[in-house]
């Protein structure tokens, strides 16, 4: 954890020879400290080596050019909550000039980055450069940190994987994943960019604007107004494009792998009953859209950060999704009013999408002619071909990512862990895909993937459009000792899952989409030698975990060993003699 200290990089070129020997030189060798090893520059004909930036703890300034910060005014004015009953709101959108305030405060600051291997705690990492922000610019922002986490541990489970504290990022641990068809409330994953703005029900209100032939502002009554806006219900599974991110990174070093960016597991993804209304009926209530209107811009009350500049959260989806009736305005989740954590009063929930698109503590949507420009949209979310990285990067080069593909991923048992069985494993999980397809068939190995069986019909949860599907087996294996179990989905239209990680690896580690591999060590107690072997473990109450501690007691007996070896012969095979040789020697 520390500072960039940018002098470390001009520091510059230096022959490996002139690098003495780190504490850590060994991990740095292995490859287990990417971010610590010198660039090996071949491009001159003498190889040179630079320095990575290097970050050296050291206190943070929250002063560094006073004067310019002085120079924006009243900060807690200038950034006050924007409307009453709305904390935690400002208006970024409206005002270009709040907006460059902002910004020059932000380049007066030097904000820490949080680097280094992934520590062993929860919360996982903290977001020390968010919540810096946060402080430095001031106003309402200010306590927001500490009020997102109050929130935090009112609405989430208490064992909760917090892997940012702030903004807030969790996911439920792998044992609850799948533990109900339906996550409740309290289980499903969440993921903030920012604060969680508190706005009051009576207080809300929608700004409809934009290409639309009638703008217009509604409050939450107006939506809520059955007699205008017809209710729809629906199962819908909400995923992260981030979920599984972590096998991409224990493959190679992406954008913001040993910062904070989440190392999300296989929970980042949830499926709840959603309630409101189709966002099309609230279009056709604005009369439509206008000639050139062909694409809806959702715009939530957080703020966000990027390179310095904040703004609200925005991005957009086609107006043929919001036709087909797939976008809905939700006030509900599984019967309860949404948590304020998931965007409490209002917010969108886009069917078959990255979760990105589903906008919490929605205050404006407006009409516009092309895909949001904004940072979320354009600068984010995007899935890059595998030669694409911090060399060569362009926005461009990127797909944004709207529909899901197909993926799927096994709960229990948990990778490196040891299972006993009588010749069957049982697995369970989740099998998903995006677009409104669904799975159809879910398949495992227990041979890394050369042989595949079909998990039963009646041990997949219900099909539905734009949800999940969880699922039981259990697996036949005979085989024992280290094994990986894989695990891929076919959905409706027969796509499936690429069978490796380095298949679908990319720079911004989204849509980790591969089958799913876990490795685990296979015990199987129908095999005579390992069951009394299993029963010898019992008896001394001694625990046969960890595997690599050696069994401290003799595992044969030397009357049994002997025997052995009379009955099978020598180790060594012996030349056929003819007593008459020995004679003649
Ligand atoms: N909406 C706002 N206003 N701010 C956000 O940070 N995060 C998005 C989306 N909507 C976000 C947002 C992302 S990336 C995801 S995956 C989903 O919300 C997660 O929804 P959840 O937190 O309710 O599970």
């Amino acid at each position: 954890m520390g500072t960039p200290d940018k002098s470390s990089t001009s520091m510059g070129r230096q022959q490996q020879a002139d690098l003495p020997n780190r504490p850590d030189e060994w991990k740095i060798e292995q490859g287990l400290l990417g971010a610590s090893l010198p660039i090996l520059d071949q491009s001159a004909p003498e190889p040179r080596y630079v320095k990575p930036m290097e970050y050296k703890p050291r206190a943070y300034r929250p002063r560094e050019n006073q004067a310019a910060i002085d120079s924006v005014g009243d900060r807690d004015k200038l950034f006050a909550d924007e409307r009453e009953g709305w904390a935690g709101y400002v208006e970024w959108e409206a005002y270009p000039d709040k907006k460059a305030a902002a910004h020059k405060i932000l380049e007066a600051h030097d904000a820490k980055f949080q680097m280094g291997p992934i520590p062993g705690q929860n919360p996982v990492l903290e977001g020390v450069r968010w919540k810096q922000w946060h402080t430095a610019v001031g106003g309402g922002l200010t306590k927001f940190p500490d009020l997102s986490w109050e929130i935090v541990q009112k609405e989430k489970h208490k064992d909760m994987l917090h892997l940012l504290q702030f903004p807030y990022n969790g996911e439920p641990p792998k044992r609850l994943v799948t533990a109900a068809e339906i996550t409740p409330n309290p289980l499903h994953f969440v993921r903030n960019h920012g604060g969680i703005p508190h706005i009051a029900k009576d207080k809300y209100s929608l700004q409809l604007d934009g290409l639309v032939k009638f703008p217009h502002t509604f409050t939450l009554d107006d939506l809520m107004d059955e007699a205008r806006f017809p209710r729809m219900e629906k199962m819908v599974t909400l995923q992260c494009s981030g979920t599984r991110r972590i096998e991409q990174i224990n493959l190679y070093a992406g954008e913001g792998d040993e910062m904070i960016n989440a190392p999300w597991a296989e929970g980042a993804i949830g499926t709840a009953n959603y309630f409101g209304i189709s966002l099309k009926k609230v279009i056709k209530a604005c009369g439509g859209l206008v000639d050139g209107g062909k694409h809806l811009e959702f715009y939530g009350a957080d703020t966000y950060f990027k390179k310095n500049n904040v703004m609200n959260y925005l991005v957009s989806v086609p107006w043929s999704k919001v036709k087909a009736n797939e976008v809905m305005l939700a006030w509900e989740m599984n019967g309860e009013p949404l948590p304020k954590i998931h965007g409490y009063p209002l917010r969108v929930i886009v069917m078959g999408y990255i979760g990105a698109r589903s906008v919490k503590w929605l205050y404006r949507i407006k009409a516009i002619d092309t895909p949001s420009l904004a940072p979320v949209q354009s600068q984010e979310y995007l899935y890059f071909n595998q030669q694409v990285g911090k060399h060569n990067q362009l926005m461009t080069s990127g797909i944004q990512i709207q529909e899901m593909p197909v993926s799927s991923a096994i709960m229990s048992p948990w990778t490196k862990q040891i299972v006993i069985h009588n010749g069957a494993i049982h697995c369970k999980g989740w099998a998903y895909s995006g677009g409104g397809r669904w799975p159809e068939r879910v398949e495992l190995s227990a041979d890394g993937g050369f042989s595949w069986y079909a998990v039963a019909q009646d041990a997949l949860s219900h099909k539905k459009k734009f949800a999940w599907r969880t699922w039981e087996i259990d697996l036949p294996c005979d085989v024992e000792g280290w094994i990986e179990i894989v695990c891929r989905c076919w959905d409706n239209s027969l796509n499936t899952q690429p069978l490796n990680v380095r298949a679908a690896w990319n720079w911004g580690l989204h849509v980790t989409s591969s089958a799913h591999r876990i490795s685990i060590y296979s015990v199987n107690k129908t095999r005579e030698i390992t069951a009394r072997r299993l029963q010898d473990f019992d008896d001394r109450g001694v625990s046969f975990a960890p595997l690599t501690v050696p069994t401290e007691w003799p595992i044969q007996s030397m009357d049994d060993y002997v025997k052995y070896f009379k009955l099978h012969g020598p180790r060594d095979a012996e030349n056929e003699y003819d007593p008459k040789d020995l004679a003649e020697d």
